[in-house]
């Protein structure tokens, strides 16, 4: 335990440095040779054919914000992602809840949480973003502010994630409410041809979750936060954890600080883990966009991957994990 302390530590005093952190800055910037232009990143295989919808609005000149929520609706009405809106697995209830936030280049943000039956909630969130004074509507609020804006009410329990938690009710399973494979958050991060930033997140949230509870996916600076003059970043994974770290803003301001977006996911993923006993139990990943177009990641367990999208075409990438660190 004391060697895993003593790894976690060093990590953490070598980012924890303006300076040293500027060197890792120019490292990257240099290793990765990005291209100038717009880009978008979204995290998980799902987000291929996001990043494609977005890429749609990008590569015509349109605004990030637009491209964020026209990117993430394509997971959110794919039956097959159990893990966004439709066929998203159902909290220990049963029902189907969502999360959802945008953020634009102004500092604009609209969220939506526990929203139930709407395909959309991204849409949802963007409206309260638009339309109201608010950033954050939940619940039965929520939902009556969707029904008024014209979206229609749809059950978003699938035949196919209704038997899983069936059978998840009758296995036994039902006390192991939290694993590292059931929080595929869509996090989607754009930068557009304007040199403009925005984001977009949204989630089923915990597969078998307790009946109310919310993760980070809709919170402005755990599951998502983009400050237009340094970069955006998101999140995926156990939300109670980008909750308590208010992860995302975290790695926007290690960015200022002079950070790689690589070098900040790090950081707030040591930041978690240096604070839990139990860490290599979890798994949380963070994606990070800085306004040079330079991208990074980086989570606790192997198997978090992320799609980049960009004039030089399409890439799912395997983010760097502490796990493989450590050894
Ligand atoms: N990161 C998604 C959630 O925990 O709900």
């Amino acid at each position: 335990m004391s060697n895993r302390r003593d790894f976690l530590k060093l990590s953490a005093i070598g980012g924890s440095l303006g300076l040293a952190l500027s060197h890792i800055k120019s490292i990257s910037a240099i290793e990765q040779k990005q291209p100038t232009g717009p880009i978008v990143v979204s995290t998980w295989e799902h987000g291929l054919s996001a990043n494609e919808a977005a890429w749609d609005v990008l590569s015509k000149k349109g605004r990030a914000i637009d491209a964020v929520e026209k990117g993430v609706r394509i997971p959110e009405g794919d039956p097959k992602v159990r893990t966004v809106s439709l066929g998203g697995y159902p909290d220990s209830s049963g029902k189907v809840t969502l999360d959802a936030c945008i953020m634009d280049e102004n500092m604009n943000c609209g969220s939506v949480a526990y929203l139930q039956n709407i395909k959309h909630p991204i849409s949802v969130a963007r409206k309260v973003m638009d339309d109201t004074p608010h950033v954050m509507l939940v619940g039965e609020g929520a939902q009556q502010f969707a029904k008024e804006q014209g979206f229609v009410e749809e059950d978003l329990l699938t035949a196919e994630s209704k038997a899983d938690w069936q059978n998840w009710l009758t296995s036994g399973q039902a006390k192991k409410l939290i694993n590292i494979e059931n929080h595929d958050t869509i996090g989607m991060l754009a930068l557009d041809a304007e040199g403009n930033l925005s984001g977009a997140c949204t989630t089923s949230g915990a597969a078998y979750k307790m009946p109310g509870r919310v993760g980070d996916s809709p919170i402005i600076g755990a599951g998502l936060y983009v400050d237009n003059e340094i970069g955006a970043a998101t999140a995926t994974g156990m939300g109670e954890l980008m909750m308590k770290t208010v992860g995302c803003h975290l790695v926007v301001e290690l960015m200022r600080q002079g950070a790689s977006p690589q070098e900040a996911c790090k950081q707030a993923v040591l930041r978690i883990a240096n604070k839990l006993e139990n860490f290599e139990q979890f798994q949380v990943g963070f994606l990070a966009l800085n306004k040079q177009g330079e991208y990074g990641a980086y989570c606790i367990q192997t198997g978090f991957n992320y799609a980049v999208r960009n004039v030089n075409g399409e890439q799912l990438l395997d983010a760097k994990y502490l796990l493989e660190d450590k050894i």
